[in-house]
């Protein structure tokens, strides 16, 4: 996924009832467009982003019939999944929702049988600086993904969730044997 930049934002869906976290489907698509068009400085490409909800369980987060948040992504391999991008609009950010969005993201990935995730973070996207993805990337590292590739002065960084944790930790119960990370 690639660093996304939101600023400013707008009132309104922060206040109220805690936004909905589902499933997004096909009819998403211009709700998760509009979250892009409100704030982020990359283009919102309906064609991939309903070839994505079609392949692939994404997930969005709703509030008063409004997408405030989602996360897209596409098989990188029969087991693993590309997460391509992701968005929680500014006046929800720092109060969880990002947190559910993902971990149901997680659980509907397990679900339908991928045993990994796969994401990136970069500054080089127009608009891009350090300062921004420091956010970001300190979101994914409190949500367990891990730092694989680091580019230049950490210009791009390609991170890792391994869904099979939880097996690998009953593993160690079992045996014994710690496996090396
Ligand atoms: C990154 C993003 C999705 C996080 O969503 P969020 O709803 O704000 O995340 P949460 O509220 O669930 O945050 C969970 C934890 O992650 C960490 N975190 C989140 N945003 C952070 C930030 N800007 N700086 C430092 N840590 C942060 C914190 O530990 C936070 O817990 P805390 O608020 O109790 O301290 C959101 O900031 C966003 O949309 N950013 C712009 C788009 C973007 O960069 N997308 C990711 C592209 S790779």
């Amino acid at each position: 996924m690639d660093a996304v930049l939101m600023e400013g934002g707008r009132g309104g869906a922060a206040e109220g009832a805690a936004p909905v976290v589902r499933l997004a489907g096909p009819a998403d698509v211009p709700g998760i467009c509009a979250l892009i068009g409100r704030g982020n400085r990359r283009r919102a490409e309906p064609g991939e982003i309903r070839r994505c909800v079609l392949r692939a369980p994404c997930v969005v987060g709703c509030s008063g019939g409004e997408v405030v948040g989602f996360i897209y992504g596409e098989p990188f391999a029969p087991d693993v999944l590309e997460w391509r991008n992701m968005v929680v609009a500014p006046e929800l950010r720092r109060s969880g929702l990002g947190t559910r969005i993902v971990e149901k993201g997680e659980m509907e990935a397990r679900r339908h049988g991928y045993r990994a995730l796969v994401g990136s973070n970069s500054w080089l996207h127009a608009g891009g600086s350090p300062g921004r993805s420091a956010g970001a990337r300190a979101f994914w590292h409190r949500m367990g993904w891990r730092e694989v590739l680091r580019t230049g002065a950490g210009d791009t960084v390609v991170i890792v969730k391994d869904l099979d944790q939880r097996r690998d930790a009953g593993d160690r119960r079992t045996s014994g044997r710690p496996r090396a990370t």
